[in-house]
């Protein structure tokens, strides 16, 4: 058997014994457990002491992770090696963040004079447009900024400016992704075209939905402001000619490299909305945080270190115990779009049923990611978290001091983040039950009927990641960390984290049917598929 055969094989048998143990009681048995399972990186404080691996089963995963060899497969993307091997491309965000004068290298190709240059123009096209300098057509400042983009264009954005605007921001900063014409609609409500930018951000100038979101908001512009209105059109894209085709001033497009997956740009221009909104000032400090999480992820020993110890937990449930759904509640409105963001970085990452050399994978790859903010999923989806067949672990995360309003009702909520995880790990005995009903009078046949509907089984996991504040640094040492812990993930499953192949044959096909639905020829398709064609023909 090889090493690594060997070294699954350890996991399975870990995790079967876990199965059938509390969680709880390795507390007892292993005194310390909480100083082992819980670490300090970049500002984020991780307890994974309630997941349902003991000590030893740590370092079996440990193992795990050394037989992968995830330290060389670590340097090999910090050093810019090809690691997207189907696209033939190195994955380089961490050049993004670096400090000015940094040598990332990709390829062997030097980076960073590009990005700091990149960065310097952000810089100051921020600064132009917050000082009024940098006006509209008609010579007003620009109040309002739309920035049209999807996926990776977009949810990186959409979630730090919810995270970090202020509560009565000087730019309006509105989002468009769907080709769904009621989102513009919506995005545009109330707006002056003589003081909104439109910010289209696309790596490839390809998409669908963006280019007919970018398309609809020139002819919003053009229809009020003629022509000139052009000057309001800015651009973020790795291919600077087509968004110039498209009409942007040259002067402003903002580029990026293919080297940047879309689900790791928010540091790239594809941040340029964000910076402009929330002051570069903002969006460096956020830069600095991540940097803090890469140099703790490169530099941290495999036991300390917070992106693997997370990726190996949640392996631990996925592959050890077949939980094939995760879900992800930050006990924090301002990061209520952190599972939407998680659901692209981790499953178009990781969603992959063929290693990096095109064999079937091994072993099961990316959970299912769900997730809303606490405490409003309480009262939704935690029914089932607590007493739903499947065991679903959970990431909770929470803020210690609340951004603004009333500390009493941050109090709250921050019991509730810690109450939740000690029920879903404790759960609540039948006998517990029956001696309450009991007291309260019941008959025995209502006890019988009531208890084990008021029993909570328990050890049910979570990962608890808690943060001081919710400032511009942690934001980005939080998205680091995920970013790496997805990145170690695709590293022990062998699988290529930076493609997206199965992404494409819906974008293919939609094309083909669009052509039909507006009156193209009938093409071949399956009955089903057919018969919503023809009732649906424009
Ligand atoms: O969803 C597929 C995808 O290619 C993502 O990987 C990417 O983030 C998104 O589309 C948008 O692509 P682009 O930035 O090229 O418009």
């Amino acid at each position: 058997m090889s090493k690594s055969d060997a070294a699954w094989a350890a996991l399975s048998k870990a995790a079967d014994a876990a199965r059938d143990r509390r969680i709880d009681s390795l507390f007892a048995q292993q005194p310390d457990r909480l100083s082992r399972l819980g670490l300090t990186a970049a500002g984020l404080e991780l307890d994974l002491s309630k997941q349902p691996w003991s000590l030893a089963d740590l370092d079996v995963m440990l193992e795990l992770a050394r037989t992968s060899d995830v330290e060389a497969a670590r340097t090999r993307l910090f050093a810019g090696a090809v690691v997207n091997a189907s696209e033939g491309r190195p994955a380089l965000h961490m050049a993004l963040r670096a400090q000015t004068g940094a040598d990332f290298r990709a390829d062997g190709q030097p980076v960073s004079a590009d990005v700091d240059a990149t960065r310097a123009a952000m810089a100051e096209f921020a600064e132009a447009v917050r000082a009024g300098a940098k006006t509209g057509a008609t010579g007003k400042p620009f109040r309002a900024i739309v920035h049209i983009g999807i996926g990776g264009s977009d949810l990186g954005p959409r979630l730090i400016w919810e995270a970090l605007k202020p509560l009565d921001p000087q730019i309006d900063l509105r989002f468009v992704a769907n080709v769904d014409p009621a989102e513009l609609a919506q995005a545009l409500v109330g707006l002056d075209p003589a003081e909104t930018m439109i910010v289209t951000v696309s790596k490839t100038f390809t998409t669908l939905e963006t280019l007919t979101n970018a398309e609809a908001a020139r002819g919003w512009l053009r229809a009020s402001l003629g022509a000139a209105s052009d000057s309001h059109l800015v651009a973020v894209s790795a291919a600077p000619d087509k968004a110039q085709a498209f009409g942007v001033p040259a002067d402003q497009v903002f580029g990026f490299w293919d080297w940047v997956g879309g689900r790791y740009s928010i540091w790239s221009s594809v941040g340029l909305s964000c910076a402009v909104a929330l002051g570069y000032d903002v969006f460096a400090r956020m830069l600095a945080g991540a940097r803090a999480m890469d140099d703790h992820f490169l530099t941290a020993p495999l036991k300390a270190n917070a992106p693997v110890l997370l990726a190996l937990a949640h392996m631990f449930n996925r592959n050890g115990l077949g939980r094939s759904i995760r879900a992800v509640v930050p006990y924090a409105q301002r990061l209520r779009l952190f599972a939407p963001f998680l659901q692209q970085l981790e499953m178009e990452s990781n969603g992959k049923r063929v290693t990096a050399t095109g064999h079937p994978v091994a072993h099961a790859t990316a959970t299912s990611v769900f997730g809303d903010a606490g405490t409003n999923g309480q009262h939704a989806f935690f029914q089932l978290l607590h007493q739903g067949t499947d065991i679903v672990p959970v990431d909770i995360l929470a803020v210690r001091e609340g951004s603004e309003g009333d500390p009493a009702a941050q109090t709250k909520l921050l019991a509730n983040a810690i109450a939740q995880a000690e029920a879903l790990m404790v759960g609540r005995t039948e006998a517990d039950v029956r001696a309450e009903l009991t007291a309260a009078g019941k008959t025995p046949a209502e006890i019988d009927a009531l208890a084990p509907q008021r029993t909570f089984p328990g050890n049910r996991p979570t990962s608890f990641i808690l943060l001081d504040h919710l400032d511009p640094e942690r934001m980005g040492a939080l998205v680091a960390l995920y970013e790496h812990k997805t990145f170690v993930e695709g590293v022990l499953w062998g699988i290529n984290s930076f493609d997206q192949w199965g992404v494409e044959l819906g974008k293919t096909l939609a094309t083909r049917v669009l052509g039909e639905l507006e009156g193209g020829p009938a093409g071949a398709h399956d009955p089903s598929t057919a018969a919503l064609i023809a009732r649906l023909r424009v």
